[in-house]
């Protein structure tokens, strides 16, 4: 959360550092702001509001110089203020940060600060850093020295890069926790909170790691040890997402976009080697308790694995939310497997840490490259989908749901649970999905659309499913609330009449996520509930498949899919339920790609 940016340059960088900030600004975008070094003075911008009106209000794209800094909100301490927007400056105007993360003893040493007469702009944590900067600059009167003695006293989380008029040449940067890495340019150099905020420059990248600092110029750096000034030598990466696939490519919404990108991500998910999958499946087997955690959208995708390892391969791993994983009892030899878009959530980090602590195995898939949960782990599936924009998740929990699927058939394999014949028509279906999704897609799309429109005045929604059609309900209804801020509660169809019954009436609606009849148990106990809808006055929509007499008889609407696997029918409703929400947030004409009070990635607790 926050989006940090840095760039030291032989041209001016007005432009590229507010367009950085521009394609960061699904990590917050409450306030911006950029500071900038020119003829000796720190020039500063900044504003409350998303990056375009900041800009329209301070032509951040119009600021002139060679290095400066940039930032993004999503707001932690202080509320939405232009005081509180980053970057800070200190009293004397020589120092500027933009920082992400949390101090957490900011309270005791803005006391300190205070009772020597400091005065403070904002409500910040990130202030108190600034003019530890300059009061130990006033002391020793060497940058470097007085960076790393104002990070002495600090602690938390932190990435910070400070920018100083006393040395117009190079950026200060650390990572302490929130994550941060380098970009190597051509007579240029950057430093970002994710490699968004360069990738357009640059594929050339250095992943920072805990208690790291960097001195950053324009055509060298010096990374050193916080603790020992050690200078430390790092591998660079080579990154391989395609920028264009960080564009919005003529749709409306990142989330659109990144929706149509589905076909595209499950191609790259079969590319992964099958050595990786067969890794992970024997991780499973070797450990003698195993558990599967994410939170949000990723708990969800953990949940819907937990039912395929128990389908395909008759394992249960029970799936938790990262942030209620500390109750369990883990030991040496145990797994836990991370699911994280952003590779970054705070949560799933603690919790995976708190299972190395234990002594357990760990693995994850992941999104992000270099990010911090793909480097802790034992084990990482890099799932290769590309930049997710859109603070919701859609085409990444598809493709990590996608590639559970894939471990599971291995697992079910070496567990004898499927034999090779099954195995070898499953990946068959598997590799006809990409086309059938995208079938799906330009077929349904007008039709889901209208749909979604007719009931986008609903303000309250059950989503119900039985069998793994409850996790991807409850996926799908996390989706909805995020992107719409109606009320979408999921829901075992099961459970409904264990209390929930009570609220049905016409205005509360129901989504059914009905399994194709073969599944004839799951099939039979979802029109059972159905019917409870129904008798009691409420109104049914189903996302069933064609050909079902049975639930279309019962229901008020329906959205009927053309067949698929058995396997891959619970993807396919997901991804169907993902246009159903884009489209009646298009209608309600919400803020979809970034919606009120939310960020992709949350580096805090
Ligand atoms: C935040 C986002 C959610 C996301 C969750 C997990 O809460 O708003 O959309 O599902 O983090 O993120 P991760 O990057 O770990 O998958």
């Amino acid at each position: 959360m926050c989006g940090i940016s840095g760039i030291v340059h032989s041209e001016n960088i007005g432009r590229n550092l507010f367009n950085s900030i521009r394609n960061l600004e699904y990590r917050g975008y409450d306030s911006c702001g950029i500071a900038m070094l020119r003829q000796g003075t720190i020039d500063l911008r900044k504003n409350i509001g998303g990056i375009d009106d900041v800009n329209s209000k301070e032509q951040l794209d119009q600021m002139q110089g060679r290095i400066g800094i940039a930032h993004t909100r999503w707001a932690t301490h202080g509320g939405v203020t232009q005081e509180n927007a980053h970057p800070h400056l200190s009293t004397n105007r020589k120092f500027a940060v933009v920082h992400n993360g949390i101090i957490s003893n900011y309270k005791e040493l803005r006391e300190s600060l205070q009772s020597k007469g400091v005065i403070f702009d904002s409500l910040t944590d990130t202030e108190v850093f600034v003019n530890l900067l300059e009061e130990s600059f006033a002391d020793c009167n060497d940058l470097e020295q007085s960076f790393l003695a104002a990070l002495q006293q600090i602690e938390g989380s932190f990435s910070i890069v400070m920018l100083s008029a006393h040395d117009p040449e190079h950026l200060y940067c650390v990572k302490q926790e929130s994550p941060l890495l380098l970009g190597l340019g051509e007579g240029c150099n950057y430093v970002g909170s994710d490699l968004n905020a360069f990738l357009e420059y640059t594929r050339q990248a250095i992943v920072l790691d805990d208690g790291e600092y960097v001195v950053l110029g324009q055509d060298d750096y010096q990374i050193r040890q916080v603790q020992t000034r050690d200078t430390i030598g790092k591998s660079v990466l080579n990154i391989d997402w395609d920028v264009e696939t960080s564009k919005k490519g003529g749709y409306s919404h990142y989330m659109l976009k990144e929706i149509f990108d589905e076909p595209q991500t499950i191609r790259q998910a079969m590319k992964i080697p099958a050595g990786q999958i067969s890794g992970i499946a024997e991780m499973f087997v070797n450990a003698p308790r195993s558990y599967l955690i994410g939170v949000g959208t990723t708990y969800y995708v953990a949940s819907i694995s937990q039912y395929y390892f128990s389908i395909l391969a008759d394992c249960f791993y029970p799936s938790l939310s990262s942030d209620e994983f500390t109750v369990v009892k883990i030991e040496s030899g145990d797994m836990a497997f991370a699911f994280s878009q952003s590779g970054e959530t705070y949560d799933t980090k603690t919790a995976l840490e708190y299972a190395k602590d234990h002594g357990a195995q760990t693995a994850a898939v992941v999104n992000v490259m270099g990010s911090a949960i793909s480097m802790m782990v034992d084990q990482v599936i890099m799932q290769g989908s590309g930049p997710e924009i859109c603070v919701v998740s859609t085409k990444a929990a598809l493709a990590q749901t996608f590639i559970m699927i894939r471990v599971a058939l291995e697992l079910g394999l070496m567990q004898t649970r499927i034999s090779r014949k099954e195995y070898e028509k499953h990946q068959l279906d598997l590799e006809e999905f990409p086309e059938m999704v995208k079938k799906v897609l330009n077929e349904q799309s007008g039709f889901v659309r209208n749909i979604a429109r007719a009931t986008s005045h609903v303000e309250n929604w059950l989503f119900l499913g039985c069998g793994v059609y409850y996790p991807v309900a409850m996926e799908s209804a996390l989706k909805m609330k995020e992107v719409t801020y109606q009320h979408a509660e999921g829901m075992p169809a099961g459970f409904l009449k264990h209390g929930t019954l009570s609220m049905v009436e016409p205005a509360l609606h129901s989504l059914f996520f009905v399994p194709p009849p073969e599944e004839k148990e799951l099939h039979d106990r979802t029109l059972i509930a159905m019917e409870q809808v129904k008798t009691r006055g409420g109104t049914a929509i189903a996302l069933m498949f064609q050909g079902d007499k049975r639930a279309h008889a019962v229901v008020d609407q329906s959205i009927e899919l053309p067949p698929v696997s058995i396997l891959l029918a619970p993807l396919m409703q997901m991804i169907v339920a993902q246009m159903f929400s884009y489209y009646a947030a298009l209608e309600l004409g919400r803020n979809i790609d970034k919606p009120r009070n939310l960020a992709k990635s949350v580096t805090v607790g």
